[in-house]
């Protein structure tokens, strides 16, 4: 989180209307956790409501982003349904006709909101919301205190004094628990941040801090506090809230986060400060085996650390699958049934090339499960004589289009797989052109080359996907509870499991040729353009 935004809790208590009153607020900084409170003698419970709020955006510099949360229906609902505007041009009537109370206190909210950007966010209460408790309880002591009976108990008294750190009932220190999003996005990325954040709150009362764009947030200290508000409704969202970055390493890290930059600098020693100073406890990396390997790393520096498996590749070998592949699968085979139509109404030969860096699962999988003809991977280096061969045998059996599914890794063999060059970076992708090309040359037939792309990478996660990183997440604060770091979260079989981070990071996970899905795939008359 930057200096400038503030997640904010407020609330009010009343004892009468009127009576004695008092109001608390917590603000978060991402650093530090402050605890605000007062009273008042004679004041109503709207009016400490209002309070509790002016006093808190009175504590965030001008021009500041800042959530909100109130449990204050009338609160939220004045600023989010515009009532302020009817209220000056009615003569602050209500709706009901009656004269709105307590106008000061509203011209001075209103100016505070109109000076900082707030977002207004109801929460259910004190039964439902650890933060509210604490304002409840903070009004509450002021109300005691201003009364001259003490700050009521014990717990109560322990939180209202403490202006500097947070404490979860009965005084406990809170717990943190660090996150980040690596590499490349895919689906589920969203879900494991829910199962993290939810898993940790409920059930040990751990405060998760999520750190924005990957290992650059972590670098550069700039994080934000994710409660259960924050991940609300995430579950089935593509991307990652916090963003994510495949170029940033702390250990060779670009100012500019370009790829193009010649020279790097290592602040890794910065990462693991930003840690320290934020007293987390552990670092989870949701990341492929690039983000791993950096998580990897930082153990080797102290920090503790545990691994969630990312990547649309499903390309890592220490787990059967990795949550986004799923996904990227299903967005793939659709791509594929709809290429089928138009291949089929045109007599075409069409060719869709899919990712998967140097590993064959998303060709393989898509391929089989949208009827490819021919399916070419990395693990199988394939010769167009065979692919030719098998579109030239299929027009003789009156097949008058072919579908051909093309991994981006894959090349014919003798050659090697084709990149796009970008400044120093190579990345692969251009392979399904030249197939295609080289088809229509060899078979006289007409062709067309589609590259998916990043849309694999977009879009709502499965319902497998959104299971599996609910299990991941879970699986990950419960690793952290037992204190079990330096590990990843895997799956074996149908078990959530873990493995040592070191065994997790060693190479890639490729398709076997002799493996009973490729022979499956082979039994159905799929052609890899190779001779099997
Ligand atoms: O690793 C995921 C992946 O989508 C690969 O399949 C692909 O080769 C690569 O990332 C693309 O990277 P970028 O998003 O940098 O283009």
């Amino acid at each position: 989180m930057s200096a400038e935004e503030y997640i904010i809790y407020t609330d009010g208590a009343c004892s009468g209307n009127p009576g004695p009153g008092g109001w608390g607020a917590v603000i978060l900084d991402g650093d530090s956790v402050q605890e605000i409170s007062g009273s008042a003698d004679e004041t109503t419970n709207q009016r400490m409501e209002l309070q509790a709020a002016v006093e808190a955006l009175r504590h965030v510099p001008p021009g500041s982003k800042v959530k909100l949360y109130s449990d204050s229906a009338y609160l939220v609902n004045c600023f989010n349904e515009g009532w302020m505007k009817r209220w000056l041009s009615n003569g602050w009537q209500s709706s009901k006709g009656k004269k709105v109370e307590n106008q000061d206190l509203w011209e001075l909210l209103f100016e505070l909101a109109e000076i900082n950007r707030v977002e207004w966010i109801k929460v259910k209460g004190h039964a439902d919301d650890r933060y509210n408790q604490c304002c409840d309880k903070l009004a509450r002591g002021a109300i005691n205190k201003s009364q001259n009976k003490g700050a009521g108990d014990e717990n109560l008294s322990a939180e209202a004094e403490d202006t500097g750190k947070f404490k979860t009932k009965g005084g406990r220190k809170l717990r943190r628990i660090g996150l980040l999003t690596g590499g490349g996005d895919c689906p589920g990325l969203n879900a494991v941040i829910r199962a993290v954040v939810k898993g940790a709150g409920y059930n040990y009362d751990i405060e998760s801090i999520g750190f924005n764009n990957g290992f650059k947030g972590l670098v550069e200290n700039d994080a934000v506090v994710l409660d259960d508000y924050a991940v609300s409704g995430i579950l089935t969202r593509g991307g990652t809230i916090l963003g994510t970055s495949n170029r940033d390493n702390p250990f060779d890290f670009r100012p500019g986060g370009s790829d193009y930059q010649e020279t790097g600098v290592d602040r890794s020693s910065d990462a693991v400060e930003n840690l320290a100073k934020r007293n987390i406890e552990a670092l989870v990396v949701i990341g492929g085996d690039g983000s791993l390997l950096l998580a990897h790393r930082f153990s080797k520096l102290g920090v503790p650390v545990i691994g969630i498996p990312k990547t649309i590749d499903n390309d890592l070998p220490a787990t059967d699958i990795t949550f986004g592949f799923d996904s990227a699968v299903t967005t793939a085979t659709e791509a594929i049934d709809k290429i089928h139509t138009t291949a089929e109404s045109h007599h075409r030969v069409m060719v869709v090339e899919v990712m998967g860096r140097h590993a064959g699962w998303i060709a393989l999988q898509a391929g089989m499960a949208g009827g490819g003809d021919i399916i070419l991977i990395p693990e199988l280096p394939f010769k167009y004589s065979y692919v030719a061969e098998k579109i030239t045998e299929r027009r003789r059996r009156g097949k008058k289009f072919s579908i051909v599914v093309v991994a981006e890794g894959a090349y014919p063999a003798g050659e090697e797989p084709i990149y796009q060059q970008k400044g120093d970076v190579k990345r692969l992708g251009g392979i399904g052109t030249v197939v295609s090309r080289e088809i229509e040359k060899l078979t006289g037939m007409e062709s067309r080359a589609t590259v998916l792309g990043h849309l694999q990478r977009g879009g709502s996660p499965t319902s497998y996907d959104r299971v599996l990183a609910t299990r991941f997440g879970v699986k990950a604060v419960e690793l952290f509870q037992k204190g079990h770091f330096n590990e990843m979260v895997c799956l074996k079989g149908n078990q959530v499991k873990s493995v040592d981070l070191e065994e997790a990071v060693q190479g890639t996970k490729r398709v076997d040729p002799d493996s009973e899905l490729v022979r499956t795939a082979l039994a159905v008359g799929t052609s890899f353009g190779h001779l099997l």
